[in-house]
């Protein structure tokens, strides 16, 4: 019995330990099977498939010759055999592996081009590949990619090896941006100012668009992409399986267009390509019948080169500042009988999705044309959270998703201080990783409008090419697995136990991918600080007197509880070696720390999603505000009262206060603290208005020693944006960390 039981055991640990057992490939299979011995590659591998396949044959030939590594001492022919026959599945292929052969099946000549992926990672980390049974398809038919090469453009080098990657990791739609305020980045031959006027500007901001007064580098930028080049581009992208998507902007996002073409403006002045960052007022005039057949003239250009079923044609971020005050406009609404300028924006979108459709092809604009309706056949990129694609789905509109909250790769990776200047807050590798395409609202029966997803890559914090792909990479290769890979089979430890084994193909395809995904990371529940790190067999060194943690300080066994204020410094090591950056927190306990807040008004949760008491937590917001400490109020006052729980003497109050009028963050028009011993009559200790820095305003006041259970303070939000602010006419931001009281 006992022997059975053992037996059994063996059996049953063998099965677990063959099924669970995995390839390192991303996006992880449906599934795969080891089986007996493995497969030796050596350089003259013949590769046999049918007519059909030779261009992706050939493809997978010259890419297996270039791998390193490969066993040169085998001198029998081997083979690899690529064939098509019905998977039932778009995009499926089924990977066999056997100790004489490799035979890739493919539902379709897309199957077999992923198939050989699978075939080209294994390869990429060893010729003798185990021999096995890989049976795959993709979850979303649409696995988009894009980059903008208007603000920043790369070489046609650097596009063909971005799309190269993209195969490899079986993403199949490269959304190309061309046109941006910044430039304008394709010949139209009709349009020879655009070569000659928008494709360029005068010089480039230096720094972040927070930072004030904006400085510049003097230098003339610019360039665009001939015709030739972009028919090559889409030539070598089709040649992968990926359809490239133009994106020509409009109505917003078309300064460069009109410097070229001041008639296409609302006020048809002299206008210029911008030179720094953001949304800007000048926009294609709605009114004027010249815009659209500009537009429609451009349209035909782009249909004739990319023969993509959808064309990208923008609609985000129109401010609607010069159609309110323009006569053509202003006409048009009345005409159409259109009751405000979002429903002129529909008209807009209407017009030229009618002008597309009429060319055989289909629209794709940013959830922005859902205002004022949305147009017939459109399908809609959510990029601003979920809800525009919720709102689409419902109306049986094919919907991409792309939400900036888990899907810009533009925004940092990491809360290092010293990683270098990024757009915006903070989108870690798990955070991509962990995003479910299908929003958590939508009924089930509108799933199928979800036809897939996209990582976004706006460059204007990316000169290089280098930088862009330390920004994008790995990140990318988690949004693959989103975009193939089901739902059940996604996990994020197993994601990383493959994205360990696959730096070394990064490395050797030259890719300067961001390799501390697997930093120390931290939580905050009231004083006690909890670190972690998914970094196999490291430890956690910290000191709590601001001094650099080594491996002779404190070792990290379980989360610290402070009593009392300190610096903290942590840090990750691995076999005594430091790895990774230090990690800083300065917690201060004062007599406010983890108090009752009640704010008047509830702060928005785009800076703090967690709760308002980050405003008493004894931690800072960073001027990245990006660390979830800052307490953001739109357009409203902040008016917070802190029951200290017992009359105490206070002799010292603080707050911070963030200020950059780049970023639509406003200083308060003033400041008031108030001291009271019942909670009904207060009395003000200190008031201000003078917040000098552009940043971080750390307000600390010394009063005399007054007794006082409550504190209120009272901070005017600045409203409505003035005249000739960036943002003008929009709510201010006020944001607002730590109270402080002493
Ligand atoms: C966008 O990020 N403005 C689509
Ligand atoms: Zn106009």
């Amino acid at each position: 019995m006992r022997r059975k039981i053992i037996l059994l055991f063996i059996l049953v640990y063998g099965l677990i330990h063959v099924t669970s057992a995995q390839l390192p490939v991303i996006p992880r299979p449906e599934s795969v099977e080891i089986l007996q011995g493995v497969f030796t590659l050596h350089p003259d591998v013949k590769v046999h498939g049918s007519e059909r396949l030779r261009p992706i044959a050939g493809l997978l030939e010259v890419a297996l010759r270039s791998l390193p590594g490969i066993n040169t001492s085998r001198d029998t022919e081997t083979a690899v055999e690529l064939k098509i026959d019905s998977l039932g599945k778009k995009e499926a292929y089924i990977l066999s592996v056997t100790p004489q052969q490799i035979r890739i099946t493919g539902n379709d000549e897309a199957g077999v081009f992923y198939g050989i992926q699978t075939l080209l990672q294994l390869a990429g980390q060893s010729p003798v590949i185990p021999a096995c049974r890989v049976t795959d398809s993709p979850r979303f038919e649409y696995r988009g990619l894009h980059l903008d090469v208007g603000r920043n453009m790369f070489p046609l080098s650097f596009l063909k090896k971005y799309i190269d990657l993209m195969a490899y990791y079986k993403l199949n739609t490269f959304h190309w941006h061309l046109t941006e305020d910044q430039g304008w980045r394709i010949e139209i031959k009709k349009y020879p100012e655009l070569q000659r006027v928008a494709a360029y500007r005068n010089e480039t901001l230096i720094g972040h668009k927070k930072d004030s007064p904006h400085r510049f580098d003097g230098v003339p930028y610019g360039g665009f992409y001939t015709q030739e080049e972009v028919k090559e581009l889409v030539r070598y992208a089709a040649e992968r399986h990926i359809t490239i998507i133009p994106e020509i902007e409009m109505p917003g996002h078309a300064s460069a267009a009109l410097a070229a073409y001041p008639h296409l403006g609302c006020r048809g002045v002299e206008y210029h390509t911008a030179t720094f960052w953001g949304v800007f007022d000048e926009v294609f005039c709605a009114g004027k019948d010249s815009t659209f057949l500009f537009l429609e003239d451009v349209l035909d250009e782009v249909l004739a080169l990319f023969p993509s079923r959808y064309i990208h044609i923008g609609g985000d971020e129109c401010p609607k500042t010069r159609w309110e005050q323009c006569p053509h406009c202003q006409k048009r609404m009345r005409d159409h009988q259109l009751k405000d300028e979002h429903e002129l924006q529909s008209y807009f979108i209407r017009r030229i999705e009618k002008y597309v459709n009429s060319r055989g092809r289909e629209i794709i604009g940013w959830d922005e044309i859902l205002e004022g309706g949305l147009s017939p056949n459109a399908t809609v990129m959510s990029w601003r959270g979920e809800v525009g694609g919720v709102e689409s789905a419902r109306q049986k509109h094919r919907v991409i998703m792309t939400p900036e909250s888990h899907l810009y790769f533009d925004y940092y990776q990491s809360l290092d201080p010293e990683e270098p200047t990024a757009a915006a807050w903070y989108t870690p590798l798990d955070k991509v990783y962990g995003y479910e395409p299908y929003p958590r609202e939508l009924e089930p029966e509108f799933r199928p409008y979800v036809i897939g997803v996209q990582g976004n890559v706006w460059s204007e914090y990316m000169a290089t090419p280098e930088q862009v792909e330390y920004m994008a990479f790995p990140r990318i290769l988690a949004l693959a697995e989103t975009a193939w890979t089901s739902a059940e089979q996604k996990d994020y430890g197993h994601f990383l136990g493959r994205l360990r084994q696959q730096e070394a193909l990064l490395k050797s395809r030259g890719v300067n991918y961001f390799d501390r995904y697997e930093e120390l990371t931290y939580a905050w529940e009231k004083n006690t600080l909890t670190l972690t790190s998914t970094l196999p067999g490291a430890q956690i060194y910290y000191t709590l007197d601001g001094s650099e943690p080594g491996v002779k300080g404190l070792l990290y066994k379980a989360p610290l509880r402070l009593e009392k204020s300190a610096v903290i410094k942590s840090r990750l090591f691995r076999e005594g070696k430091p790895y990774g950056k230090v990690l800083t927190q300065d917690f201060r306990l004062h007599k406010a720390a983890f108090r009752e807040v009640k704010l008047r008004h509830l702060p928005k949760p785009a800076f703090n999603p967690a709760s308002p008491f980050a405003l008493v937590n004894g931690l800072t917001g960073n001027a990245r505000y990006n660390n979830g400490e800052w307490v953001g109020f739109s357009g409203e006052d902040m008016e917070a009262v802190i029951d200290l729980g017992k009359v105490q003497p206070v002799s010292g109050l603080g707050i911070n206060i963030l200020k950059y009028h780049w970023q639509r963050m406003w200083e308060p028009t003033t400041l008031v603290f108030y001291l009271s011993e019942d909670g009904v009559n207060y009395k003000e200790v200190f008031q201000t208005r003078e917040f000098p820095e552009n940043g971080i305003n750390a307000v600390r006041a010394k009063i005399p020693s007054t007794r006082a259970r409550y504190v209120k303070v009272f901070a005017q939000n600045k409203g409505i944006i003035p005249a000739g602010e960036y943002g003008a006419g929009g709510k201010a931001w006020l944001l607002a960390d730590e109270i402080y009281v002493d």
